[in-house]
């Protein structure tokens, strides 16, 4: 008896792995693709096992294997395949992450369905293994109650008042670079490297209250983890045989992410320790001290474990500095180039602040640089895409969207159409914005989104675009620049838009 059942499960499991894996790699793939196609909606065809990611591999490789002449046209560049597919299959398509299929939208009365449906808004799409492993379980990627609980948080530490109890904070992080380079004394400054160090400690100090000292550690080793993401981004793994042939990389990883939860672990301990003697009014300084409140919460609907704490720590190091160094590496790149609108931007600075420090009720004044950020954020949109799920069957429009659908709303795509922005839409010309977003995107809601939308959108994006024209009017008020001859145009996607040699500029000192 006991053989017979040995025997009749040992028949069973096989049929039924070999059942689920044909379930997942070719009865979904193709039950979906009949439903689009038969919506209208077409793309590349579905290759068994990787879907199209081996093609985007080797276009993404060849695209980018070799530096550019310097033009802002990056769209085919970054995503040759959306570009191609775009051209060949119409405004809208569907393709393959593997067996997970993408629907990429940039058609205008769809987009528009597609942003007002709050169930798409709410949904991110699940992270892949390597980004699980950096963000984990922080804002960037939960979902539903817990996404709630957190974004209030956030929310919190960047509202009015805050933001504006942060500008000296910011001024003395860009006041320690500026003497830095005053000391070094040298002309050519390699920005990338420079403002990352900059945002860095801008963020340790308000995600730990520390300094970057303090946090760099973390910094170096969230810039490997990354790093090792943006290799994996394009990859499948073979179902059952993953975990074995990437075990290499698979080991590194999990020992950055030990690494990076054992320094925290241990500025929490310290944290911990401090939290009876400050007092309640906030100096408990930075957002660990407002998640670490949460933890201790007794009211069950606000607590988070100790893990989401790690978690969210780690997802604002790394959405917090990134982001806004690549924004104002990209600016100074095209401030020294289009040096007619340096000149501007520093009429306009001394105007407004004259020889005063940057204030917050300044910054809003500060209409030509607003205009000047808006373009860089258009032609070189730090996050190339915003992207969302379908949980359940959705009507949208006269379409019916599958559930587990993933969806693309490609900005980058969307910021260079000349359909949308004109036949010039590939040159820096701030003065689109003159008279603001809603005007320069002629009607066209979906066509400007780079800190995203909805509920979901960038919890950071004030404080962001403080912290920019922050250092700008510094960078200003001291300094004359232009592109160095060193410099080498090669931007690539590595997780977000960077420049893969980093931006040589020359400095020269008023
Ligand atoms: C130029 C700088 C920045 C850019 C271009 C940017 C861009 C974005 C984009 C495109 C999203 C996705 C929005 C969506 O899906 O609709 C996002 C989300 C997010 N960003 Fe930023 N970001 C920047 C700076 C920051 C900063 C400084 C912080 C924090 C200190 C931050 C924290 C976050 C967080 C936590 C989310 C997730 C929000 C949620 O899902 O509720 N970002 N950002």
């Amino acid at each position: 008896m006991v053989s017979f059942l040995g025997v009749l499960i040992g028949l069973i499991c096989p049929i039924v792995l070999l059942f689920k894996f044909f379930h997942k790699f070719w009865w979904v793939p193709s039950r979906v693709k009949y439903v689009m196609s038969s919506q209208g909606i077409q793309g590349p065809p579905y290759d068994f096992i990787y879907g199209n990611t081996k093609e985007i591999y080797t276009m993404i490789k060849r695209s980018t294997g070799s530096a550019m002449d310097i033009s802002h046209s990056m769209f085919p560049r970054i995503q040759p395949h959306i570009d191609l597919w775009l051209r060949l299959y119409g405004k809208n398509v569907v393709y393959w992450k593997g067996p997970q299929p993408e629907l990429v939208v940039t058609e205008p009365e769809l987009l528009k369905e597609i942003m007002s449906v709050r169930e798409i808004s709410m949904g991110k799409q699940d992270m892949g293994p390597t980004l699980t492993k950096i963000f984990g379980g922080g804002l960037v990627f939960s979902q539903g109650d817990k996404w709630a609980k957190q974004r209030k948080l956030a929310t919190h530490v960047f509202n009015g008042e805050r933001l504006k109890n942060i500008v000296p904070a910011l001024i003395e992080s860009v006041d320690m670079m500026l003497k830095r380079w005053k000391d070094e004394g040298t002309e050519e400054k390699e920005v990338y490297q420079e403002f990352r160090m900059m945002t860095s400690e801008v963020i340790s100090r308000i995600v730990f209250g520390s300094s970057y000292e303090e946090g760099k550690q973390i910094f170096q080793k969230l810039g490997e983890l990354s790093q090792s993401a943006a290799k994996s981004l394009y990859k499948t793994r073979l179902p059952g045989f993953g975990k074995i042939l990437n075990i290499k990389e698979d080991l590194e990883t999990n020992k950055l992410v030990a690494d990076i939860r054992d320094i925290i672990m241990k500025m929490i301990r310290n944290r911990e320790k401090m939290m009876n003697s400050e007092d309640e009014d906030g100096s408990m300084t930075g957002y660990l001290g407002i998640l670490l409140k949460a933890h201790h919460d007794n009211d069950e609907s606000y607590k988070l474990s100790i893990q989401d704490v790690i978690d969210e720590c780690k997802t604002f190091y790394i959405a917090g500095h990134g982001t806004t160094s690549l924004l104002l590496s990209w600016v100074t790149l095209l401030l020294g180039i289009h040096t007619e609108w340096q000149e501007k931007a520093r009429e306009e600075v001394q105007e407004v602040f004259g020889n005063q420090s940057p204030s917050s009720e300044g910054l809003s004044r500060l209409k030509i640089m607003g205009m000047i950020i808006n373009e860089t954020l258009r032609l070189y949109p730090p996050a190339i895409s915003i992207t969302r799920k379908v949980f359940k069957e959705t009507r949208v429009g006269n379409l019916v969207l599958p559930p587990n659908l993933n969806i693309q709303i490609p900005s980058l795509a969307l910021h260079q159409d000349p359909r949308i922005w004109g036949e010039d839409a590939h040159l820096f010309k701030p003065e689109r914005f003159s008279e603001g977003v809603a005007n320069a995107v002629n009607n066209n809601p979906g066509a400007f989104l780079p800190f995203g939308y909805g509920p979901r959108n960038c919890v950071g994006s004030n404080f962001a675009i403080n912290e920019a024209k922050i250092t700008l009017s510094m960078i200003l008020k001291r300094y004359r620049f232009t592109i160095s001859p060193n410099y080498v145009h090669e931007p690539v996607q590595h997780l977000t838009l960077r420049p893969k040699s980093g931006v040589q500029i020359m400095f020269q000192a008023l």
